[in-house]
C-alpha cells in the first residue's frame, strides 16, 4: 500500500486527528489540472459488464474502484448526470477523481470520460455536488442559462499525509461533460483535514451548502449569492448515532404524503452518512425531518432514523434539478467501507455499484411519526416479461426457474390482503429464497405477520466471499396498520434490494455467490382464513448488454467531440 493510499485509508477510518475547522486562507491555489499518465483523458474507460457479479440494471463502475455518487443533477436537456468518486488506476480507494455517466432513464447509463481531475499529484478530488446556475449568479455564464457548476472537496495529501480539505468549484459550459476549475479556488479555504462533501441547493434567493466537519460531528450550513463567496451561518451538531465521523450531508425539501395519500406541503430533511462505527458495522445513513429557514435547520424531534436497514447503502445523494412536482430522486453507493476494498468483484476488474435510483417522500406512521419512503424510480425501461404470477397465493410454495432469463435479474412484487386484526399466529409468514440448484447457495428474506412483525434478510447462504465484517443477517420490525402488506424487490446478480409496505422500509445488500442464483422459491405459510397474497415476478432486461461490442466491452461515449480534451482555462476566457 502506497503512503498516500495508507493515509487515505486512515482518513476514511477516522484515525487521523481532527484539526481545527476554522476557515483560514493559507491553502494552495488550485485552478490547474493534473492528469496522471495512467489516467485516460477525454475518453471513457471501457468495462466488461458480463461477469456473474455484474449488476445488469444497476450502475456499476466500468473498471477499477468507485465509491460515493457525486454531483447528481438533471441537465437542461433532461439528461441525468451521475459523477462518482473514482480511482481510475486501482481496485481500492485512492487517487480520487470524478468519474461520469449519463442516462435518459436512470437505468441505461452511458459511461463518459472522467469529468474532474485533481489540480496536482498529491491532491484528491473528494465528494461534492453540482448545480445549474440558471441566472448566472456566478458570472461564469454571460451567454447561457444552462451553465453548470461543480462544488467539491480537494483533499491534499502532502508527503502522503492528510492535509487540508478545502472546497473548490469548477464550471462547465457544455452541460457538465467538461469542467474548468475556477482560478480563485479554493472558495472555502481551511486547515482542517476533516472538512468535506459540500452539497449545494438553491433556496429562494441564495445558494445553501451543507458540509461535514467530519470528526466534530457537525454539519455546517453556509450561504452564498454566487457560489464563490460563502458565509458560515449555523451548525447542526451531535444528532443521532455518531459513529466516528459524519460524511456526505444532504439538505432536501421532500414531499410529505399523509396517511390518506394526499400530498401536503413539503418538509425539509437533513441526511447524514456516518462511517465507521454504524450499529450494523461500518457505514449507514440517517435522516432528520425538520424545518429550515434559509440559514438554520432544526430537527422536529430527537430521534435517529436510519434510511435503509441493509448494510450497503451509503453516501447517498439527491439529484439537483428534479422538477418540484416530481418526487426527489436519490442514489446511494451500494457498499460499505468495512469490506468494499476486498470484495471479490475485482476478479471481474471492478469494485462497486450504485443503488437503484429511488423516488423519495416523507410520510407519518403509527407511533414513530416521520418516516422516509423510498421506491425504485419507474422501472419500465428495464422491465421484462412476467415469468410467474398467482392471484390467490396462500399456504403454498411457488417455484420460479429463471435460468433462462438472460440478465439473471428479476423484479418481484407481493401484495397480501385480508390480514386479520388479531390472532395472526407468530409463524404466519411470507418469504423468498433465491437459490443456485447447482451449489445450494441462497439468499433469502421474509416477513412474519404475527408477534413483533419482523422482516429478515439473510445473505449468509452465498459462499463467494467471507470476511468478519461482511455480516450476513439483517432484520427490521415495521408496524402494520391495516389489513394489507406488500413487498417488492430486485435481485441483480450480486445485488438485492427489498422494499417493504410500499417502501417505508428498504434494504440494500450486496452478496456474492460462486454460481448464479437461478431459482426463486416463494413461500406463504400459516396464513389464517381469508388472508392471501397476489404475486408477480418479472424478468429484467439488461441495461448494459446492448452496449457491448464484439469483444464484450462497453466502450461508453467515445464519439462526442466535445468531450475530447481537458480544458484548462480561466473564467475570463469565455467571450
Ligand atoms: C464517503 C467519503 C467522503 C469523501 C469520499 C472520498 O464515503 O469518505 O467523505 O469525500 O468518500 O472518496
Amino acid at each position: 500500500m502506497s503512503l498516500s493510499r495508507l493515509a487515505f485509508a486512515l482518513t476514511l477510518l477516522g484515525l487521523t486527528t481532527a484539526q481545527s475547522s476554522s476557515v483560514s486562507a493559507n491553502s494552495t491555489a488550485t485552478s490547474t489540472t493534473y492528469a496522471n499518465p495512467d489516467v485516460p483523458t477525454g475518453t471513457p474507460v471501457a468495462g466488461n459488464y458480463a461477469g456473474r457479479y455484474r449488476p445488469q440494471v444497476h450502475f456499476s463502475v466500468p473498471k477499477y474502484f468507485m465509491n460515493d455518487p457525486n454531483g447528481l443533477f438533471v441537465d437542461s436537456n433532461g439528461t441525468w448526470h451521475m459523477y462518482y468518486q473514482y480511482n481510475p488506476t486501482d481496485y481500492v480507494a485512492g487517487n480520487q477523481h470524478w468519474g461520469h455517466a449519463t442516462s435518459d432513464d436512470l437505468y441505461h447509463w452511458v459511461n463518459q470520460p472522467i469529468a474532474i481531475f485533481p489540480p496536482a499529484e498529491d491532491v484528491f478530488v473528494f465528494s461534492g455536488s453540482v448545480v445549474v446556475d440558471t441566472n448566472n449568479t456566478s458570472g461564469f455564464f454571460p451567454n447561457q442559462d444552462n451553465g453548470v457548476v461543480a462544488i467539491y472537496t480537494l483533499a491534499e495529501y502532502p508527503d502522503g499525509q492528510p492535509g487540508p480539505q478545502t472546497q473548490a468549484i469548477a464550471y462547465s459550459y457544455d452541460d457538465g461533460y467538461t469542467f474548468i476549475p475556477y482560478e480563485g479556488n479554493p472558495v472555502i479555504p481551511s486547515n482542517s483535514s476533516q472538512f468535506r462533501d459540500p452539497k449545494v441547493i438553491w433556496y429562494e434567493d441564495h445558494w445553501v451548502m451543507v458540509i461535514a466537519y467530519a470528526q466534530e460531528f457537525a454539519i455546517g450550513i453556509f450561504t452564498s449569492p454566487n457560489l464563490i463567496d460563502w458565509t458560515p451561518q449555523s451548525n447542526f451538531s451531535y444528532h443521532g448515532l455518531l459513529g466516528l465521523q459524519y460524511e456526505c450531508p444532504n439538505l432536501v425539501s421532500l414531499p410529505y404524503v399523509d396517511e390518506s395519500g394526499e400530498r401536503q406541503e413539503d418538509v425539509w430533511a437533513m441526511f447524514i452518512s456516518i462511517n465507521p462505527g454504524a450499529p450494523l458495522g461500518g457505514s449507514i445513513s440517517e435522516y432528520y425531518p425538520g424545518t429550515f429557514n434559509g440559514t438554520h435547520f432544526e430537527a422536529f424531534d430527537a430521534a435517529a432514523r436510519i434510511a435503509d436497514f441493509g448494510k450497503d447503502n451509503y453516501a447517498g445523494q439527491f439529484f439537483y434539478g428534479v422538477p418540484e412536482e416530481e418526487y426527489p430522486v436519490f442514489i446511494a453507493w451500494a457498499s460499505n467501507w468495512q469490506y468494499t476494498q476486498v470484495v471479490p468483484t475485482a476478479e471481474e476488474q471492478w469494485r462497486s455499484a450504485m443503488s437503484l435510483p429511488r423516488q423519495t417522500y416523507l410520510t407519518q406512521v403509527d407511533r414513530l411519526g416521520w418516516k422516509l419512503v423510498t421506491q425504485p424510480y419507474d422501472m419500465s425501461p428495464v422491465m421484462g416479461n412476467v415469468i410467474a404470477s398467482n392471484d390467490s397465493f396462500a399456504n403454498a410454495t411457488l417455484s420460479v426457474d429463471y435460468s433462462q432469463v438472460a440478465s439473471n435479474a428479476l423484479y418481484w412484487e407481493v401484495n397480501v390482503t385480508g390480514i386479520p386484526e388479531t390472532g395472526v399466529p407468530a409463524t404466519s409468514t411470507l418469504n423468498f429464497t433465491f437459490l443456485s440448484p447447482l451449489t445450494g447457495e441462497y439468499v433469502s428474506g421474509g416477513y412474519y405477520f404475527g408477534g413483533d412483525t419482523p422482516f429478515f434478510i439473510n445473505r449468509g447462504g452465498a459462499r463467494g466471499f467471507d470476511n468478519v465484517f461482511f455480516t450476513d443477517k439483517f432484520s427490521t420490525n415495521s408496524l402494520r396498520d391495516d389489513s394489507s402488506w406488500s413487498m417488492s424487490g430486485v435481485i441483480d446478480r450480486s445485488m438485492l434490494e427489498v422494499f417493504i409496505d410500499g417502501g417505508v422500509e428498504s434494504a440494500t445488500n450486496v452478496f456474492y455467490s460462486t454460481q448464479p442464483l437461478t431459482l426463486l422459491v416463494l413461500g406463504a405459510a400459516n396464513f389464517p382464513e381469508g388472508m392471501e397474497a397476489s404475486v408477480r415476478v418479472n424478468a429484467l432486461e439488461s441495461a448494459w448488454a446492448d452496449q457491448e461490442d464484439e469483444d464484450g466491452l462497453v466502450l461508453g461515449n467515445v464519439t462526442n467531440p466535445d468531450t475530447g480534451s481537458i480544458k484548462v482555462r480561466n473564467m475570463f476566457d469565455h467571450a
